[in-house]
């Protein structure tokens, strides 16, 4: 089959002409990347894994009236989904403290924080992603304050829903980040969940033992960063099959 054009290509993945208007197709890839992509490997498997992990995630979000834009998964490391206008921010949701909110404001990794706590940050590689707040994504029109409430209670409802099927496996959900993109309907525009949701963009803890089910396996050296993400897609029964 011919390739299709090529959109976009980032870190870890590739984004494709779709086969229909407003869709895409998002090519996972292998690669690891890590402290602003100063470390980077290939982990073989790692595409296969994120591409089913995300679809496991994003199609139960789409299952609860989470709305997301996962259409269908189309082979090992592709998926359908719609065409989003990217707002540029992470939205990361925290439930108990670990990495850069430890680092900054001195609260203990694995504290559990009083309440989920959200955070924004500008995607801006020169920039190094810096951590920004409701005044400047609306002072400088990445996001309104209607999407910046809209975003709040998306970002809510994904952790409530992650953070149960997660306790379900004996994990607890430290944290995640998700980005969030705007879809537009006649006069009506609607923010979805776009990205990925994937051992990548999480942090996962083995409640009994405290083993790291996640990126941070990569990022500090800690082990098999594929073996830690087949533990995941292994307890939700997500393993993935040759197709
Ligand atoms: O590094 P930090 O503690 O701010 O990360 C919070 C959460 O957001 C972690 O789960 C991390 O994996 C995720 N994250 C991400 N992509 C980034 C920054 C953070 O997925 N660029």
């Amino acid at each position: 089959m011919a390739r299709r054009r090529m959109i976009y290509e980032g870190k870890a993945k590739i984004l494709y002409e779709g086969p229909e208007p407003d869709t895409l197709i998002q090519y996972f890839k292998d690669d690891a990347t890590a402290f602003d992509a100063t470390k980077k490997a290939t982990i073989e498997g790692k595409g296969v894994l994120n591409n089913r992990l995300s679809e496991h995630f994003m199609s139960g979000l789409n299952a609860i009236g989470v709305p997301t834009h996962f259409i269908r998964r189309i082979n090992m490391r592709e998926q359908l989904i719609r065409m989003v206008e990217m707002i540029p921010l992470e939205v990361v949701v925290r439930n108990y403290a670990a990495g850069s909110l430890s680092k900054r404001l001195g609260i203990p990794e694995g504290q559990q924080l009083p309440r989920p706590v959200i955070e924004f940050y500008y995607k801006d590689d020169a920039l190094h992603d810096p951590l920004v707040t409701e005044e400047h994504v609306v002072a400088f029109n990445w996001a309104s304050q209607q999407d910046i409430d809209d975003m709040i209670a998306l970002a809510l409802r994904v952790n409530d829903f992650l953070s149960g099927m997660f306790l379900g496996v004996g994990i607890r959900l430290v944290d995640f980040k998700i980005e969030i993109g705007r879809i537009y309907d006649g006069d009506f525009q609607r923010l979805i969940v776009a990205d990925e949701i994937s051992p990548d963009s999480c942090r996962l803890w083995d409640i009994e033992t405290g083993r790291k089910l996640d990126k941070d396996v990569f990022r500090h050296d800690l082990g098999d960063l594929a073996d830690a993400y087949t533990e995941v897609a292994k307890r939700l029964g997500v393993m993935p099959k040759s197709q």
